[in-house]
């Protein structure tokens, strides 16, 4: 069995031979002994619970600049039977764009990130190492009147969002991120790189939403972008319990859903705190695609409970509106957008769900009570609805379509480190899931791949089977997850881009 420091060697001499003798190959490959590798695995891990002494580590960091470089990665990846990693922005819930229990390395897209915008054809082309601040950022200093319906979180990368889905406050206007991809370029399991075109329309359906990392590596993604107008108008009201919070959660489900397109208001409950420091909230946050003056009359006409005053509103251009959704202060500078920081770095662990009914209110009162039981637990309520149901659950691998009121995204964070703390919020959260089964989407009981889940089920690393595979592939994908398995075994039938929950290739028969 060969040892690692030699699989390493044999691997820079693979990609030196593949680059020939004047390789930049010590520009970009980091080893443990590399002064930065700890620096670079660490740089944009959102999740340090998979991060400590005893996760496993990759072989090799390569930070490639030019798509030469990851097609000898590809190349020499396959020839030494290791298994590649592609990371964008890091934001995996799970980890996978970092973690592996077979030898691997990581092709961290770092250094890929340029951003090319074209106003005449409202369209960008985005490498995958970009993130959506700097999309955003990079908008901005094109015009004012376009956007991009993708999430809220500066630091997410293109790559995995994308790859995903990807939703935020755009979503009943626009829909999806994926939904406005219009071309890519990918590197295949053969090293090609390949268009729109040359990949053929079920490849390119398949990147589009059906979770990055199971069909190649995605170098850039051509996007629409919409327009927005000049001028948007965000809001968030916090109610307690006292202040009747729960009623207008319960509510909220009824119309939220049915609000008129350019309006967008989504709930996070939040606690922090414990003993007597203890501190619970429904933040109604928003975004208005216009002005306070069209704003107020239709808060009054839809959701007069509310409550809501022109002097809660606040005006401000569509880019602006990102700094503050991504949890900024009112006024910050738009380079805010830029910061790498990851503002919500934190252990956690989280879980999604979607509605198809409104909740009871018994049952709210129950969630209430549960996030009160954890120090920081989040849950979060994006609505669906206006252009969400317009779009077949078919057009791309996300399902989640007409019919959904709105997602449900659970969370609980933690700072301890250490196996038994981990347990304990993992067994809390486990728990508020199970007591959600009756309330939300049943057969199945459907998940959001973006918000990756493994206790929804894995994949044998070595010997992936669909039909094993299906118990979390149909939760995410519903029906597509069968699609997303033939384009599988056409273009990747050897299974070599796998991770734990990436789509298996279907079985040949016989
Ligand atoms: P990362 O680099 O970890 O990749 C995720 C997966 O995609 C991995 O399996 C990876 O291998 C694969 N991958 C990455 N780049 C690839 C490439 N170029 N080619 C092929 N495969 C590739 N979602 C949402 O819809 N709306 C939101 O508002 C938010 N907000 C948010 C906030 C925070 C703090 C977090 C941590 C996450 C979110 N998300 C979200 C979820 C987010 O969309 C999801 O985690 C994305 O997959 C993250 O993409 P990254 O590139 O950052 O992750």
């Amino acid at each position: 069995r060969e040892t690692s420091s030699s699989i390493q060697e044999d691997f820079m001499h693979c990609m030196s031979t593949q680059f020939g003798e004047y390789t930049r190959s010590f520009e970009i490959i980091f080893n443990q002994d590399s002064s930065l590798y700890s620096y670079i695995l660490q740089s944009s891990v959102q999740n340090p619970r998979y991060l400590n002494a005893t996760t496993p580590k990759p072989l090799l960091i390569i930070t490639p600049f030019h798509e030469s470089e990851i097609q000898a990665a590809v190349f020499c990846s396959k020839n030494h039977d290791l298994q590649i990693r592609v990371r964008s922005g890091g934001h995996d819930y799970e980890g996978l764009s970092y973690l592996c229990r077979t030898p691997f390395i990581i092709i961290d897209l770092i250094n890929m990130r340029s951003i090319e915008i074209n106003l005449e054809d409202e369209t960008a082309w985005v490498q995958s190492g970009a993130n959506l601040g700097e999309l955003y950022y990079a908008l901005a200093m094109k015009s004012l009147v376009h956007g991009f319906p993708a999430g809220l979180c500066p630091t997410v990368g293109i790559g995995g969002h994308l790859g995903g889905g990807g939703f935020g406050t755009l979503l009943r206007k626009y829909g999806l991120a994926a939904d406005q991809v219009v071309d890519a370029y990918l590197i295949d399991v053969n090293g090609r790189i390949l268009d729109r075109r040359a990949m053929g329309e079920d490849l390119f359906w398949a990147i589009r939403g059906g979770g990055g990392s199971s069909f190649g590596i995605i170098l850039s993604w051509k996007i629409k972008l919409v327009r927005v107008p000049e001028t948007v108008t965000s809001f968030t009201v916090l109610k307690t319990l006292e202040q009747g919070a729960l009623e207008l959660v319960h509510r909220w489900q009824y119309i939220a859903p049915k609000f008129h397109e350019d309006l967008f208001i989504r709930i996070l409950i939040v606690h922090v705190g414990n003993g007597d420091q203890k501190t619970i909230h429904a933040n109604f946050n928003s975004l208005f695609l216009g002005k306070i003056d069209r704003l107020i009359p239709l808060m009054n006409q839809s959701f007069p409970e509310l409550g809501l005053r022109a002097e809660d509103c606040t005006e401000m251009s569509w880019v602006e509106s990102t700094v503050y959704f991504a949890g900024f202060s009112k006024g910050s500078p738009l380079e805010m957008l830029l910061d790498k920081k990851q503002l919500f770095k934190s252990m956690f662990k989280a879980k999604s769900d979607f509605v198809t009914e409104p909740i009871p209110f018994h049952a709210l009162e129950g969630i209430w009570g549960r996030l009160l039981e954890e120090e920081m637990a989040i849950m979060i309520m994006d609505p669906f609805g206006g252009k969400m149901n317009e779009i077949l659950e078919s057009e791309v691998p996300f399902p989640h379509r007409n019919g959904v009121l709105y997602n449900i995204q659970y969370m609980v964070k933690w700072e301890a480190n250490g196996v038994m703390a981990s347990n304990r919020h993992i067994h809390w959260i486990r728990s508020l899931y199970k007591y959600m089964a009756p309330y939300v989407s049943r057969s199945p009981r459907a998940a959001y791949i973006n918000y990756r889940d493994l206790d929804l089920g894995t994949n044998k690393l070595q010997n992936a089977s669909y039909s094993e595979a299906a118990a979390w592939g149909i939760k995410y994908f519903k029906s597509n997850f069968k699609r997303l398995a033939l384009v599988k075994s056409k273009v990747d039938p050897g299974n070599f881009f796998r991770n734990e929950q990436s789509i298996p290739p279907f079985p040949t028969p016989g």
